[in-house]
């Protein structure tokens, strides 16, 4: 694992962000797996300003996202496709017959995690997959106790997420029960994998991810097993806990 930490989160950002343009540039028509939450907004933007300079083009880019909500779609605000829309493909050069989310509107749960399943396939498989990390070692929506094997599933989400989610819709009834989320063992396919985290509050899950005993009880924890991770963090996240293994 190759290991960078930014004193902030906006250097954290650039140094994320840099890292998903030189591989644009090796490769422009790269396959690049994203992810929603708070932590990637700062790279995405970064990313945004790099297009809009001419530094990178996203034209021939073909984007698969970790995770979409079941029974909602791309319209609604609460969407991880609006997010993606919003944070960043609404403002690059990106084709978005290219970028693809699991299909929250499939209400048959077999039909819309195969479908991910073969369009990942057709697109030649991900190439650099960035993930955020929940404060339990979640990966996508992949709780703790997901097996290593799993391909692109329905998860049901715990009752602490939908209350947490509930002020974010009009009422409790509409907030989505049900996500699709790739799986471990598909995440794990990526040829390489940019894991950032920051924030202090990460500080002890990202140590125990990378330090600890690999297990099903620490999703993220299998990418020690993984050839080709970087890890990019800012130093509330890493605090002294990767002196010895920065680049
Ligand atoms: C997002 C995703 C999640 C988040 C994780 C961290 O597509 O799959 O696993 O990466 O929950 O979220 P933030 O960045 O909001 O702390």
């Amino acid at each position: 694992m190759k290991v960078f930490c930014g004193e902030t989160y906006e250097e954290a950002s650039k140094i994320a962000a840099s890292i998903i343009a030189d591989q644009i540039k090796n490769k422009d028509n790269s396959v690049l797996g994203l992810a929603t939450g708070s932590t990637p907004i700062g790279t995405y933007k970064n990313l945004v300003e790099m297009n809009k300079s001419g530094e990178i083009s996203f034209k021939n880019i073909t984007s698969v996202n970790l995770d979409e909500y079941q029974g909602l779609d791309g319209s609604h605000d609460q969407s991880y496709r609006y997010f993606m829309n919003t944070n960043l493909f609404d403002h690059v050069d990106i084709d978005k017959s290219k970028t693809f989310v699991p299909n929250g509107s499939e209400a048959d749960d077999v039909k819309a995690c195969d479908d991910y399943e073969k369009t990942i396939a057709s697109v030649g498989g991900v190439d650099l997959q960035l993930l955020g990390l929940g404060h339990n070692g979640h990966i996508g929506f992949n709780e703790p106790g997901t097996p290593f094997d799993s391909k692109t599933h329905k998860v049901a989400l715990t009752e602490s997420t939908i209350n947490a989610n509930s002020r974010l819709f009009a009422s409790i009834d509409d907030v989505p029960r049900f996500a699709y989320t790739m799986g471990i063992g598909t995440i794990m396919s990526a040829k390489a994998v940019l894991l950032l985290v920051t924030g202090e509050d990460k500080r002890d899950i990202i140590d125990k991810v990378c330090h600890g005993p690999v297990t099903e009880d620490v999703p993220a924890s299998v990418l020690q097993n993984h050839p080709n991770v970087i890890l990019v963090g800012d130093k509330a996240a890493l605090g002294d806990n990767f002196a010895a293994e920065l680049r």
